[in-house]
């Protein structure tokens, strides 16, 4: 593969096509208007004269394949990020959930066999494909995490060998988790360069965050807005691996330079970027010089980590020159000071 590619991202959502990140509108919105991706498919528009959104529904095969079959020569990257990303949702809809998460993703991949099989394919996968396994780990509970012992071998991070069978996955992991296989196989079998890049926390700025999607940004939010967070479960001590959107988008252009057939890594913010629910209510508060009103529920959400922290040695390994540049803290800063002022005004 050549050394430098020239990089172009393609990524699909209902009103998305070529060119950069997801975007939406309320139909695709399930987690609710608050997680809606609408305002920034505005704002690339009206900043960058070269993104252009296109509104398709990755369910619709013969839609995907003719926008593969116009663009066919252009196609060098494709950053599949389109889903339907909550847990706590599949279980209402399990039949939208399973079409938009794994028939909508081998549409991509069959359009992309037939009109581009070189262009890179970047899946947005899950750490929710290892299901609960991650909660059989002997953790110790600190006091203000959790965490496993030091010796373990997990402990700096949980790596792709951890099996992806026998455990609860939660509807939405299962139809990731099927997506992430199909993206293997036409790696695998095919030839084609395909990644999974299975997911800690992705979040950012701009995340749309709300209550059961996007932890930090909403917590930062109840923080500023004085609306009260119910944390569910653990007591609080429940670790995440928290990574930077930027950080994200590098590792998907790492992988387009260089990239291998059928590809997966964990990837996350690692120990380099994670925190409990309390240390990040903590940074928050202090952050905002602000109190944050919130309560436990005692029950955890169904099949939810108690300690998730991605190892990236494997990632590291294959793209050498890749890493974390921001911790939890720095993420929670620019979440603060991108939205604050928005957030703290009242609504009229
Ligand atoms: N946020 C996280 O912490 C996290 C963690 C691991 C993996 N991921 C993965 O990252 C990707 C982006 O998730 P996110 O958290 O940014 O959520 P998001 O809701 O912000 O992004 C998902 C996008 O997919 C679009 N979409 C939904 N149904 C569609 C359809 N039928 N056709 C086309 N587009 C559709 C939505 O409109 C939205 O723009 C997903 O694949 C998700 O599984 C996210």
């Amino acid at each position: 593969m050549p050394a430098a590619r020239r990089v172009r991202r393609i990524s699909f959502t209902r009103n998305s096509a070529t060119v950069l990140l997801p975007l939406p509108g309320p139909p695709f919105t399930r987690v609710g208007p608050d997680a809606s991706t609408a305002h920034m498919t505005r704002l690339l528009t009206e900043r960058y004269p070269e993104f252009r959104s296109i509104d398709l529904d990755v369910r619709d095969a013969d839609g995907v394949d003719s926008l593969w079959g116009r663009h066919a020569r252009e196609i060098e990257l494709v950053v599949h990020a389109a889903a339907q990303p909550s847990h706590d949702w599949a279980a209402r809809e399990p039949q939208t959930d399973f079409a938009v998460n794994a028939n909508g993703t081998l549409n991509l991949l069959e359009a992309n066999r037939r009109h581009a099989p070189g262009a890179s394919f970047v899946f947005i996968s899950t750490n929710k494909v290892y299901g609960d396994t991650p909660n059989r780990l002997p953790l110790e509970e600190l006091d203000t995490r959790l965490e496993l012992p030091e010796g373990h071998r997990y402990h700096g991070g949980i790596d792709t060998s951890m099996s992806i069978d026998a455990s609860m996955h939660s509807l939405f992991g299962a139809s990731k988790a099927a997506a992430d296989l199909l993206v293997q196989e036409y790696g695998r079998y095919f030839g084609m360069p395909t990644v999974c890049l299975r997911g800690g926390c992705l979040t950012g700025p701009n995340h749309a965050g709300t209550m059961l999607h996007g932890f930090l940004s909403y917590l930062m939010r109840c923080t500023v807005a004085g609306e009260s967070y119910r944390v569910f479960g653990y007591g609080g001590k429940q670790v995440r691996d928290n990574i930077h959107s930027a950080d994200m988008v590098e590792a998907c252009i790492a992988f387009h330079r260089s990239p291998r057939a059928a590809a997966v890594y964990n990837i996350g913010g690692g120990r380099e970027s994670n925190c409990s629910m309390l240390e990040a209510i903590e940074i928050c508060q202090r952050i905002a010089g602000a109190e944050l009103s919130w309560e436990l529920d005692d029950a955890p959400r169904r099949g939810d980590h108690r300690w998730w922290i991605s190892d990236l040695d494997e990632f590291r390994a294959d793209y050498p020159e890749w890493r974390i540049r921001y911790g939890v803290e720095q993420i929670l800063r620019e979440i603060y000071e991108f939205n604050a002022e928005r957030w703290a005004a009242p609504v009229s």
